[in-house]
């Protein structure tokens, strides 16, 4: 290990993992170590990265506006956020944006919004509100957050949680339907679950889901954080489905790579249940902030983002399954969104990633068996295609040192 890294492992909490990589630069879908290798990233820093490193706008839209105006808290109108807001309700087709920093704020903004639209507007008596989540949900690391989460680790030793949530099974839309109650204020749910990895629910669901949540008054909040800004191929995810979700959590991408940048955006007769005081952030809707966010909604949409990872997302998955290694099982996602399934008779996916990394690769294992391909949206062909040829030269090397060839696994098939 570096000096750096080893200051890391001192004086840093141990609440990360990483792979043996220290990396110091980056530039589009590269990104370099400090003994100048150079690897392709598949991660995207969980998909937040999707314009690439360092892209010339938004580091230039970055500087102007830290060199003229960079945090004035919203004491103060600033001449930026504005524009950054009415672009993002116009894109998404929502009433009004809340702006945060990170994605756990963003859906914790979701939640305060339809506990007080339930309490204000629906007329569910105080303190009665439930919210529905999914089983594998993945929505962020606060208390309020892991305390709904279905994960053993997410919230062992941080109880007690706060109450109010149910939990149903992800894509099944009649479970929906039987944990419905009048004190129900909001599904909040992922279109794809993300963290979980790369669930892809099955066609209709969020429709489904949708008309339920109409007839029962219940808002319905997709969690878009991972899934928006065209990483899915569609703007959001949730219109592949036709649904417009009554809110929208959005974080990661919305900050360009550069900065966190998040938002919940929702009907007027939800968002305007927040009075002056009622919720707030320091840094929320900073100018500097709102510069980059405009800045990446713009050329979200000029460079056609959407429809460039529906393409390359198409290619990447069929590219993956054609590596027909007996080492990889299902490849699933939508977009440049895609989950992996390693064999775990033979692998597990931490393994598949430190190998894919010594092959130029960079990606992250999720929950033992799944390796994500989530690369910038700005990905070629071109490099789609060198990303493939690593990924396929890495797992045969898996396949040698596992005793496994892809002739003899597929005839005992
Ligand atoms: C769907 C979803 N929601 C919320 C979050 C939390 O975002 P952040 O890590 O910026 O708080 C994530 C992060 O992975 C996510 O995938």
């Amino acid at each position: 290990m570096s000096k750096a890294s080893d200051l890391e492992a001192q004086y840093g909490a141990h609440n990360y993992h990483p792979l043996d990589v220290e990396l110091t630069r980056g530039q589009g879908i590269y990104l370099w170590d400090i003994a100048g290798r150079r690897y392709i990233d598949m991660m995207s820093a969980y998909s937040a990265v999707s314009f690439g490193h360092s892209h010339p706008r938004l580091v230039a839209a970055l500087s102007a506006q830290a060199s003229q105006l960079a945090v004035t808290s919203r004491a103060f109108r600033t001449d930026r956020l504005g524009p950054f807001l009415a672009r993002l309700c116009t894109l998404t087709g929502q009433d009004r944006a809340l702006p945060m920093n990170t994605g756990a704020e963003a859906v914790e903004t979701a939640i305060k919004a339809a506990r007080k639209w339930a309490y204000k507007v629906k007329g569910v008596a105080a303190e009665r509100a439930e919210i529905v989540v999914c089983k594998g949900n993945f929505a962020g690391r606060t208390t309020t957050i892991v305390g709904f989460s279905s994960e053993a680790q997410y919230r062992d030793g941080f109880g007690p949680f706060t109450p109010g949530f149910r939990q149903i099974p992800f894509g099944d839309s009649g479970a929906l339907e039987a944990a419905m109650s009048p004190n129900t204020a909001a599904f909040i749910v992922e279109p794809i679950q993300g963290e979980a990895g790369i669930i892809v629910p099955p066609r209709g669901y969020l429709a489904r889901c949708a008309e339920i949540c109409r007839r029962h008054r219940v808002l319905l909040i997709c969690d878009e954080v991972q899934t928006g800004l065209g990483r899915t191929g569609s703007l959001l995810a949730a219109q592949q489905e036709g649904v417009v979700p009554d809110g929208v959590t959005l974080g990661k991408a919305l900050g360009g790579g550069l900065l966190p940048v998040s938002a919940f955006l929702a009907s007027r007769e939800v968002m305007d249940v927040f009075a002056p005081g009622d919720h707030g952030s320091t840094f929320g809707g900073n100018p500097l902030a709102a510069a980059v966010g405009l800045t990446a909604l713009d050329l979200l949409i000029e460079e056609d983002l959407s429809t460039r990872a529906a393409k390359m997302g198409a290619l990447l998955r069929a590219g993956l399954k054609d590596i027909g290694s007996p080492l990889v099982g299902e490849v699933r996602g939508q977009g440049l969104l895609i989950g992996m399934e390693v064999n775990a008779r033979h692998l597990n996916a931490r393994t598949a990633c430190e190998k894919l990394a010594r092959f130029g690769i960079l990606s992250k294992d999720t929950h033992d068996t799944v390796v994500r391909f989530a690369p910038p949206l700005i990905i070629t062909e071109d490099q789609v295609e060198a990303a493939l040829v690593a990924i396929d030269r890495a797992f045969a090397e898996l396949e040698h040192e596992a005793g496994v060839t892809r002739e003899l696994e597929s005839a005992a098939a």
